[in-house]
Order: C-alpha cells, then sequence, then structure tokens
C-alpha cells in the first residue's frame, strides 16, 4: 500500500499535466447525431448535407433504403460494421422508421468550448469517472496536456483560436498516440486529419512535460473570451446564494467558497501539496462536496504596476462547493493554518484567501523549525469585515493569542539580529500592543499591491489549533 502510493508520487511529482478527452463524437450509432434523435431505421432514407464534411465511424451493421453522401467525407468502418440494402420493413425496434433522416452539422463544435472536454489525472480515471474539477480556462487542454480523442470514435472540431498555434503534450486518436511534431503534422494532412480538424489553429505536439516543480501556466489565456462566448453559448452561469461571489483567473463564472492564493519559492511542488490537501482535508467527510481546482496564474502585480502589465505567477487554488460554499471556506481557513504551521517547508511563502462572504486575510507561511513567525493574518477590505472575521475565529477558539508576557521573538538565525531597523511602525495591532520586533520578511507582505490595513498578529507566540495533527505549540 505504502509503496504504490510512494510510487504514485514518484510518478506525478513532477508533472501537473492532465488528461483531457474530446466528448463529442461523429459516430454513426449516436442517436445525438441525427436530427430525428435516433439511429437511421432499415426504412428510413439517410442524408448527408451535399456540403458537409464529416469522418463517421460505423459501429455495426445497418440496414438502409438509401443513402445520400456528402462530397467530403468518409466512413470509417469498424471490424464486422457495413451497410446493407433493405427493401424496408423488417428492422427489430424500428417500428417508426420510413422518414427521411439527416445527419446533424458537426462543424458545431469548438475546441475552445470548456464543456466539450473531460480532464482526469490518469486513462484510468477518464474511464472510471473521476474527473477534475478546473477553472474554465483548463477544462480545455493545455500546453502540456495529453488529448484523448475516445477510441472507437470519431469526431470533426473547429481550431479556430486567437492564437495560430495549439501546443500539446501528445494527441491520441483511434488508440494511436501522437507524441512526435512532425508524425501529428502529416497526420493533420491525411484525409482522416483534414476531416477532424478544421479552424485557423493548429495543433502541435510537443512531447513536452511541464518542467516546473511549481506547476506550468496552462496557456489558454489569449483564448479566455472565445472559451467563455463557447460556455455561455450552452448555459448561463449558475444563480449563486452567497453574498459576494468570487472569480477565480481564468473562470468565466462566479462562484460560491473560497479563493486561496499563494507564494511559492522554488521549494514548492504543485503535485505534491495538491496530494496534501486532497488526503488531509478534501478526502475528510466533512468537507465532501468541496470541488478543489489549482492552478499557476499570472494577475498583474500590483493596481500601479499593471500599466506596465508586469504579471507575477502565483498559484491559485478555488474551493467551489453548491450552495453558500460554507464547507469551502472552512477548508480554506483550514489550509491558511496548514500554511502558517508548515508553510516554509512546504515552499510557500505567503497564502492569501478571499471568500464569498466577503472576508479577505493574508498570511506568511511560517515553519516548524524557523520558528520565527507563526503567522500574520492581516484583514485587509474595511477593517470592520476584518476584524469581524477575526472575532469569529477568536470565539471559535480557531486562534489564541498568548498574552504579551509570552510575546518573545525567537532568534534562530543570525541575519535577524540587525531586524530592529526595518520595523515598519504602522503596523499597530489595533487589538493588542505592538509587537516590538517584526522579521523583515513581513515587509513583502506590505509593500504589495492591496493597501493593507488592520490586524497583523505576528510573532512566535500565535499559533493556530489545527485539528488534524496534534497540537504543537511553535514557540519552542
Ligand atoms: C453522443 O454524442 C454526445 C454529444 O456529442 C455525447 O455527449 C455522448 O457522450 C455521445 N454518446 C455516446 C454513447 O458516446
Amino acid at each position: 500500500m505504502s509503496v504504490t502510493f510512494a510510487i504514485f508520487f514518484c510518478l506525478f511529482s513532477l508533472s501537473n499535466a492532465l488528461y483531457k478527452q474530446w466528448i463529442p463524437d461523429t459516430n454513426f450509432e449516436n442517436v445525438s447525431n441525427w436530427d430525428k434523435g435516433r439511429v437511421p431505421c432499415a426504412n428510413d432514407r439517410v442524408y448527408f448535407q451535399h456540403d458537409q464534411k464529416a469522418s463517421v465511424y460505423v459501429q455495426s451493421t445497418h440496414s438502409i433504403v438509401e443513402m445520400y453522401l456528402p462530397m467530403d467525407g468518409e466512413l470509417i468502418l469498424a471490424f464486422g460494421a457495413g451497410f446493407a440494402g433493405s427493401e424496408g420493413g423488417s428492422d427489430p425496434g424500428c417500428e417508426r422508421g420510413g422518414d427521411r433522416i439527416t445527419f446533424q452539422d458537426p462543424d458545431r463544435y469548438q475546441w475552445y468550448d470548456p464543456t466539450l472536454w473531460r480532464a482526469a489525472s490518469t486513462p484510468d480515471d477518464l474511464e472510471n469517472g473521476r474527473f477534475q474539477f478546473s477553472v474554465h480556462e483548463e477544462s480545455v487542454p493545455c500546453e502540456h496536456d495529453d488529448v484523448i480523442f475516445r477510441p472507437d470514435s470519431s469526431f470533426r472540431v473547429s481550431t479556430d483560436s486567437d492564437v495560430s498555434r495549439i501546443p500539446l503534450r501528445s494527441v491520441s486518436i483511434m488508440e494511436k498516440k501522437f507524441s512526435r511534431e512532425e508524425e501529428f503534422a502529416r497526420y493533420l494532412q491525411s484525409g482522416s486529419g483534414k476531416l477532424q480538424f478544421h479552424g485557423s489553429g493548429t495543433v502541435q505536439v510537443t512531447n513536452s512535460r511541464c518542467s516546473e516543480s511549481s506547476g506550468c501556466d496552462c496557456g489558454n489565456t489569449a483564448n479566455h473570451e472565445r472559451i467563455c462566448a463557447a460556455l455561455h453559448q450552452h448555459s448561463q452561469c449558475p444563480d449563486l446564494e452567497c453574498l459576494s461571489p468570487l472569480t477565480p483567473i481564468g473562470h468565466c463564472c462566479g462562484i460560491c467558497g473560497a479563493i486561496v492564493s499563494l507564494e511559492y519559492s522554488p521549494d514548492f511542488n504543485v503535485e505534491s501539496y495538491r496530494n496534501r490537501l486532497l488526503h488531509l482535508f478534501l478526502s475528510l467527510p466533512s468537507y465532501r462536496g468541496v470541488r478543489m481546482a489549482m492552478s499557476k496564474v499570472s494577475r498583474p502585480q500590483s493596481f500601479s504596476d499593471s500599466a506596465s502589465r508586469r504579471m507575477s505567477p502565483e498559484i491559485q487554488v478555488v474551493l467551489q462547493e453548491e450552495g453558500s460554499g460554507s464547507k469551502a471556506e472552512a477548508l480554506a481557513w483550514e489550509i491558511m493554518k496548514d500554511i502558517q504551521s508548515q508553510g516554509s517547508s512546504l515552499g510557500i511563502v505567503k497564502g492569501e484567501v478571499q471568500t464569498s462572504t466577503g472576508s479577505h486575510a493574508s498570511g506568511q507561511g511560517g515553519s516548524v523549525d524557523g520558528g520565527m513567525i507563526a503567522g500574520a493574518v492581516i484583514g485587509v477590505l474595511l477593517a470592520l469585515v476584518g476584524l469581524g472575521s477575526l472575532v469569529v475565529l477568536f470565539t471559535r477558539g480557531m486562534i489564541r493569542v498568548p498574552g504579551m508576557s509570552s510575546l518573545q521573538f525567537v532568534k534562530k538565525d543570525s541575519d535577524l539580529d540587525n531586524l530592529g531597523d526595518s520595523i515598519d511602525k504602522g503596523f499597530d495591532n489595533p487589538m493588542f500592543d505592538t509587537s516590538p520586533h517584526l522579521p523583515a520578511d513581513l515587509h513583502g507582505l506590505y509593500s504589495g499591491s492591496e493597501a493593507l490595513k488592520g490586524i497583523s498578529i505576528t510573532n512566535s507566540g500565535v499559533h493556530f489549533v489545527n485539528p488534524a495533527y496534534d497540537e504543537t505549540d511553535f514557540t519552542a
């Protein structure tokens, strides 16, 4: 058991790529491909539009009276499949029949439609329906993903795109996996290739993995508008029950729940962190129904910088839930506590949480050995809202602040000795006396974008009670 677990980590720890499967098909036997909502019967007349381009996969044998084929198309017959002439009449299960039945226009399916893809971390998971939740931009294949068109099916997809190349790690069609660029380019020029892919973007396979342990940007931001437009053709965004819905980066709709944004160091590994959250928290019955999507995103570094378009990558953890999102929110606070206590051993420099009830806080990652800062929690937004949420935490007994007498800064590193000068006296804590020693790292926290006002609780004395662990005091 533990061996399998270890192997699992080895295999997946360096890549955050997913397998993405295209859902629609152009199969003869799929009822949704016919205008009558059923597969042609023995006494039907079967029509393909004259100018329709289609690659149609036929799985079994059909008797038909007549069939009008398009100028440019193909029928791919599975082993044992075929067509037989029929006098009409006797086709068991086909009492209706005798109609003119037309193949639906397959040109309507867009590559950048987030509803037409399923994602999973392994092909096995795809098969068994263990799909992954992701923001809309990442529902569509990302640069390092493996794309799978279902075996025993054909398809037609429009690759119209705002970028000319659509890079992918690999593409599998009818169980043949393409991972070499020239080989796939040749396939695209083949008869089937031309019927299956049309549109302005060119799909390219690169066979390249994401080589950064913190994960890679999906690469679909340039097509954000297109992705959301395709989504809205099918459905409106759901009505939400929460007070202030959040819109994650890369998503087209608001959500109820929470977003945790992480600043990371080179030690951060997105896959092990994802597994940590899955095993420590999301697998708990109390968080059933909460869906998590984790990705590397870029956002303008600050309001003043946005003119210069400087982007800084961060890890976005979206926690979404049907209904009010309160479980997702509780989970976000749990994750923040985990960051406070274990952050620096996980490679997390800073975490920030936004919730759909309107609270917002950020905290710095501490660690057991570092022992310098157990945490900093800063209410932003309105000072009142920040205060409110903290008060809630206090009354719930989630945060305990020791008396001033026990507030002592633990100096473990020599470079901490000259921190005195860098202390910004502006961070007075309205609830507590100002801590006389703030580490220099904290500066980074405040020099950032938002005017962070409110409360900061810093010092090794502050600790968080995490039910998932034994209670540990980091004052050491
Ligand atoms: C038939 O096509 C629809 C839409 O293209 C798809 O959702 C569905 O999974 C297909 N059915 C089967 C049995 O493959």
